[in-house]
């Protein structure tokens, strides 16, 4: 069986060439849903029926656990999921998100204790980061920031444009203004690491900038480590297989371009 990754569009992959780095030997299934991109500014009730859909096909074609590689996901569904319906559809299934393994390490990140959480609309509403600190170090101080545009301009190829600076510095000044003590921003949406090189310009050398990849795939190597009836079900074929929902064609040329080797994806369709 297959480890899934999902995310809303492109976003997911900068965890999945994370996670093949660090677990090269498993078999990967890749599934953006970039038609109905982006999720960041849609309703609980949506983003969860959109990701449910998404598991339950992730599911039906050979993956054991899925990994939501998507903050908004994480954050306004996948509770729901674990809880009531994972054990209706298959108890033997995992579902993971990535909030809660980036919040574990945020305490080891910081030593102003002031962090700064960009996310998308969605996230930041949602309050699952500034719950799940509050649970494990309640000494943080968190700034929440929403960054409604960076999400388009990532999916719309424009993360290099002129056009992405105005953006980038926009938001990174409303975070640094709101607490100058943050010494530590959390990239809180898988979108966010393409912006990278324009973030960096627009903050001070000291500030730490954190990507959620190696944090996810150091999680899931752990989590399989303390699940081997799960780990033992894994195939170990080193593939991937990329699904979207968007024009095949679209999708393998960006998605080439962010992993930086060519790609042949499926198109599939999730509504029912
Ligand atoms: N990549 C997703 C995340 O981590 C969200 C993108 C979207 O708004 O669809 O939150």
């Amino acid at each position: 069986m297959k480890i899934g990754v999902f995310d809303s569009g492109y976003g997911g992959l900068t965890i999945l060439k994370d996670i093949r780095n660090r677990l090269p030997q498993y078999d990967y299934l890749y599934l953006g849903d970039n038609a109905r991109n982006p999720y960041g500014t849609r309703s609980f009730e949506i983003v969860y029926e959109f990701t449910l859909q998404a598991v339950k096909a992730l599911f039906e074609r050979g993956c054991r656990l899925v990994i939501l590689a998507c903050n908004t996901a994480s954050a306004k569904a996948l509770r729901t999921i674990q809880q009531n319906d994972l054990p209706k559809i298959d108890s033997s299934k995992r579902v993971l998100g990535v909030i809660r393994p980036t919040v574990e390490i945020i305490p080891k990140l910081t030593s102003s204790k002031h962090i700064g959480i960009l996310g998308t609309p969605g996230t930041v509403k949602s309050n699952s980061y500034a719950l799940e600190i509050e649970k494990i170090a309640p000494e943080m101080t968190l700034t929440q920031h929403a960054c409604p545009m960076w999400v388009p301009l990532v999916e719309n190829n424009e993360f290099d444009s002129e056009g992405a600076d105005y953006f980038v510095e926009k938001e990174l000044r409303s975070l640094m203004s709101a607490d100058p003590k943050i010494d530590t921003i959390i990239l809180g949406c898988t979108h966010y690491p393409l912006l990278l090189p324009k973030i960096k310009k627009y903050i001070p050398d000291h500030i730490n900038v954190v990507c959620q990849g190696p944090i996810v795939a150091e999680s899931l190597a752990d989590y399989l480590r303390r699940h081997p009836e799960i780990e033992s079900n894994l195939t170990k074929g080193g593939s991937v297989t990329y699904l979207t929902t968007e024009h095949t064609e679209k999708f393998d040329s960006l998605a080439s371009v962010f992993l930086e080797s060519s790609i042949n994806s499926d198109t599939i369709s999730l509504a029912h």
